[in-house]
């Protein structure tokens, strides 16, 4: 009556009171058996910050119970661990990020989480290993996901959890963005303005582990001391406000520096401006974020005599290309330095019932504030 493989998934046993659920057989000749009713591994139910319209994210998030989900033979269950709110992800719920899931959604794209459970057929992971989606895949707001194997990396036993949840999105952009635009050389320099963004603070690192020295703009605020100290100790060489750029020539200020090639931008208007005055003849700025929500704008002269060239950079066009497997290498390599306490950057952890007073930090409500880690 039954295939082999069907009769894997019975559960024998001997018949005294049936439980409700069982059904009796009459398997063989006079013997009675019990098997339960064929059912599907699932997950745990799960609990979730989810969307069904895009909007304002403090008003359109919600804290929803989501039932357990169906494990197939190549899935794997993971049990999320910590994912942080990165801008794209506000982007997303906002709805104007060009990449973004369906709603209703849940929200978050990055994170890390242990395997909780295996389907039949996965192979080279078990309960308890520490993965992360690489690249990263939508919804790792939620205690338990359930995807593909192919999403999941298996990272380092031992790596911090904070920097294991946040290493792709921001640490890769600041990796790639040293890489990809102009050769540095030790004894080079760059410069940068956001540079307390996550983004800003693993440029510092990443240029100082190559002897590139970094030329850092801040926005003004109460406390500009404390906050350039702590640049100064992730390794910057100089570290401004933007009112202390608020001179003729910004160049007078640096001593012994050497005039960039390559700038950064993450923030727009004045912030950029400031950005290609520091840049030498035929620099490059590369913008990669619009904090301020102001535009890029660039003399004509700075064109035309300085033959300045503004760039763009998007992680999202390096995960798609040919180059979307090799991010798993630059990953275990940034962790590594991680680790190694070599890349370190600031972060507060947010226990997920709090979901929404992080939301509101990474939102501006609260003025300036590290980096929101949902812990789960
Ligand atoms: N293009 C890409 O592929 C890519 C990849 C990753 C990140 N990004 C972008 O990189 C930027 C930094 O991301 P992150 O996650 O590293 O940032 P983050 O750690 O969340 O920090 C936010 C940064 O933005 C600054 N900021 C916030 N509101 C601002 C405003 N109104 N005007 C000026 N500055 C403001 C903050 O400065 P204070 O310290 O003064 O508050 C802080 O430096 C974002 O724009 C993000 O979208 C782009």
């Amino acid at each position: 009556m039954a295939s082999s493989s069907f009769l894997k998934l019975l559960t024998l046993k001997p018949l005294h009171k049936p439980p409700s659920s069982s059904i009796i057989i009459n398997h063989f000749s006079n013997m009675k058996f019990t098997f339960r009713s064929f059912s599907a591994a699932m997950s745990p139910p799960s609990t979730a910050v989810m969307y069904d319209q895009e909007g304002p994210p403090d008003s359109v998030t919600k804290m929803v119970e989501l039932p357990p989900a169906e494990i197939k033979e190549n899935d794997v269950c993971v049990k999320m661990l910590a994912a942080p709110i990165n801008p794209s992800d506000i982007n997303r719920i906002q709805g104007v990020y060009p990449v973004r899931p369906q709603v209703p959604a849940v929200g978050g794209y990055e994170g890390v989480g242990e395997v909780h459970s295996l389907g039949s057929a996965v192979k080279g992971l078990s309960p308890g290993d520490l993965v992360i989606p690489c690249p990263p895949s939508f919804g790792t707001w939620q205690t338990y996901v359930v995807k593909e194997q192919s999403v999941w990396h298996k990272v380092a036993k031992g790596t911090p959890v904070e920097y294991a949840a946040t290493v792709f999105v921001n640490p890769l952009t600041a990796l790639r963005m040293l890489e990809d635009f102009v050769d540095l050389n030790p004894g080079d320099s760059i410069v940068q303005n956001g540079a307390t963004s996550i983004v800003g603070q693993c440029i510092i690192q990443l240029a100082r582990i190559r002897g590139i020295r970094s030329i850092n703009i801040i926005r003004d605020r109460a406390g500009s001391d404390e906050a350039k100290e702590k640049l100064k100790k992730l390794g910057a060489d100089e570290v401004y406000t933007e009112s202390q750029l608020d001179v003729k020539n910004v160049k007078s200020l640096l001593d012994n520096i050497p005039e960039p090639a390559l700038g950064f931008n993450c923030v727009g208007g004045n912030a950029a401006t400031l950005v290609m005055k520091f840049l030498r003849q035929r620099g490059t700025m590369v913008t990669y974020g619009g904090m301020s929500k102001k535009p890029v704008t660039v003399s004509t002269s700075a064109f035309i005599f300085k033959e300045l060239s503004l760039r763009g950079f998007w992680l999202q066009n390096l995960v798609s290309s040919a180059k979307g497997e090799e991010c798993k290498s630059m990953v275990d390599y940034l962790l590594g330095l991680a680790r190694d306490g070599k890349l370190t950057y600031g972060m507060e952890s947010t226990p997920f019932k709090d979901f929404h007073i992080g939301l509101d930090k990474s939102l501006g409500k609260l003025g300036s504030q590290p980096k929101q880690i949902i812990k789960f």
